[in-house]
């Protein structure tokens, strides 16, 4: 098996901007080079550990603090973790950190997709019903979105494939010596 250690990746930012794209092509990257790899995804961590739960502040710092939670149990003993969730809050997300502290190294990872961008493209179609009302309290629109102030790293996605932001991620990953090289 590979060299790695525990770690806790935490991808941050808008509905779209391409987390949870990213962290597909790091999956296949990771089982290439023989790396376990646990993910938490808003999308799915929303089907099961946090049904239930909708958008306000409230539920979405619950939702946060339980994946932090997990994040931390499973990289504190050795099994690097990716989270792709919005986590809109700072100082939420400064509260996952300090979860982490002590325990495994935390990533912080802004993918600095512009709201412009992710509403370009819509995936979900959801950008759209929240510019109608149809849904409330959404990211960037009718909803806050802190962006972190010092993150570990920062991809700027425009004009990049999913793969060569996907690279930028490794590249740090190897340059921490979190993995080793291909
Ligand atoms: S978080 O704010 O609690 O971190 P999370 O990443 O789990 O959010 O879920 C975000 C996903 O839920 C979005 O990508 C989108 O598909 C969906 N969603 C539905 N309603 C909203 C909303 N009001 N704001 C943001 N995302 C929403």
């Amino acid at each position: 098996m590979s060299d790695h250690k525990g770690f806790t990746l935490w991808m941050t930012g808008l509905s779209g901007s391409g987390k949870s794209t990213i962290t597909e092509v790091l999956i296949d990257e990771f089982e290439d080079r023989d790396i376990p790899l646990e993910v938490l995804d808003g999308d799915v961590v929303r089907e099961n550990l946090s049904k239930g739960l909708g958008f306000s502040k409230e539920d979405r710092d619950i939702n946060i603090s339980r994946i932090a939670f997990v994040a931390d149990l499973l990289s504190r003993n050795g099994v690097p973790v990716i989270t792709a969730a919005i986590s809109p809050y700072r100082e939420t997300r400064d509260h996952a950190r300090q979860i982490h502290e002590g325990n495994s190294t935390f990533v912080e990872v802004f993918v600095a997709t512009s709201l412009e961008d992710c509403e370009a493209r819509d995936t979900k179609g959801l950008y759209a019903k929240a510019r109608s009302g149809e849904i409330k309290e959404f990211t960037g629109i009718s909803d806050p979105y802190e962006e972190p102030l010092d993150p570990e790293l920062r991809i700027e996605t425009a004009g990049k494939t999913p793969e060569e932001s996907a690279q930028d991620v490794l590249d740090y990953l190897e340059a921490e010596g979190l993995i080793s090289a291909k």
